[in-house]
């Protein structure tokens, strides 16, 4: 792993990216959303496209407005989605993120309305359009959406570069299950759909998500920031951190989605392995496990980019660095 800083010249450290991000916000994902529309120059996003996940979809709809609200960025279309799993009963994440979703924030109904059309109608007509192996998908919630896409029009795969997930977990072990991490369990059929799909997949899961952690410094420096979006963040952070280290007795809160966000950025603060990783979608104990297999004990093809560390202060530098941007 590189220790670089936020001004590191890694080649994957300058790449552009035709960007959409499929989001079920979630404090997190708020996070992320912010973190890349403060980053045009980089990450040229077309649209978010919905997902029930952490919250209903007329609330992740809402919330996904509020994000480019809070941005700067309304111009920027959001595409509501799948309400439901492909099979599984829905589940919910409201315990952790609000009641509205956003822990921590007021939220209001935002001035400009959701785009015309269902995300899934989006999904397929933007990469049928696509030039090929153009577009990457950024997936901060359960894979519904693309699972939908990839069943009706499985030649969309043509127009996509890579797909960067915040999924799973291994090492770290699950945050709703004992070995599941919540935005697999939310849908694993999904999940197995994608996974099969092809597409190159980067996957940031649990266990890198759970070394970078929030501290009481780390939240200031962004509150100290003294735009609007520093203070957001920093309220939702302040409300989202303790319940997370309570919970798994860790000295810091994590920012799941927003390591999506910094990967595309600024990949060389990541270490990971190309390994095989499957889905246990049958009901019981495994319900939602991504099985990781880390030393190749299967000899199966690797189908994903599995990271499992990351520079955590580099990661807050480009964080903090990017939200001074924004109003
Ligand atoms: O397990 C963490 C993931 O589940 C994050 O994406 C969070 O927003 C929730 O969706
Ligand atoms: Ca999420």
């Amino acid at each position: 792993m590189s220790t670089a800083s936020a001004a590191s010249t890694a080649p994957g450290d300058a790449e552009v990216h035709t960007l959409v991000i499929d989001t079920d916000p979630g404090a997190d994902d708020v996070i992320a959303l912010l973190f890349a529309l403060a980053s045009p120059e980089r990450l040229k996003v077309q649209a978010l496209t919905t997902v029930a996940g952490n919250v209903p979809l007329s609330k992740t709809s809402r919330n996904a407005r509020l994000a480019c609200e809070w941005a700067g960025r309304p111009e920027i279309p959001v595409y509501a989605g799948a309400q439901r799993p492909l099979q599984r009963t829905p589940i919910y994440a409201a315990n952790i993120h609000g009641r509205e979703g956003i822990t921590g924030v007021e939220v209001h109904e935002p001035a400009t309305p959701l785009a015309e059309g269902h995300a899934v109608d989006y999904l397929v007509g933007m990469l049928r359009a696509a030039p090929e192996k153009s577009v990457t998908l950024a997936m901060l919630g359960p894979q519904t959406n693309l699972a939908l896409a990839l069943a009706q029009a499985p030649d969309i795969v043509r127009g996509l570069r890579e797909l960067v997930l915040m999924a799973g977990a291994h090492f770290n072990g699950g945050n709703i299950t004992p070995v599941a991490e919540f935005n697999v369990f939310a849908d694993p059929h999904a999940a197995e759909a994608v996974l099969k799909s092809g597409v190159p997949i980067t996957m940031l899961p649990l266990d890198v998500t759970h070394k970078i952690l929030t501290s009481d410094a780390r939240i200031a420096r962004l509150r100290q920031l003294g735009n609007e979006a520093g203070r957001i963040v920093a309220d939702i952070l302040d409300a989202y951190a303790p319940q997370e280290m309570k919970h798994y007795d860790m000295p810091g809160g994590p920012v799941h989605d927003a390591t999506v966000t910094a990967y595309l950025l600024q990949p060389s603060l990541f270490r990971g392995r190309r390994i095989n990783v499957e889905i246990d979608s049958r009901e019981g104990m495994g319900f939602g496990q991504t099985v990781a297999d880390w030393h190749g004990s299967l000899k199966r093809s690797a189908n994903v980019n599995w990271i499992v560390d990351g520079d955590a202060q580099g990661f807050f530098d480009l964080l903090t660095e990017r939200i001074a941007r924004l109003p």
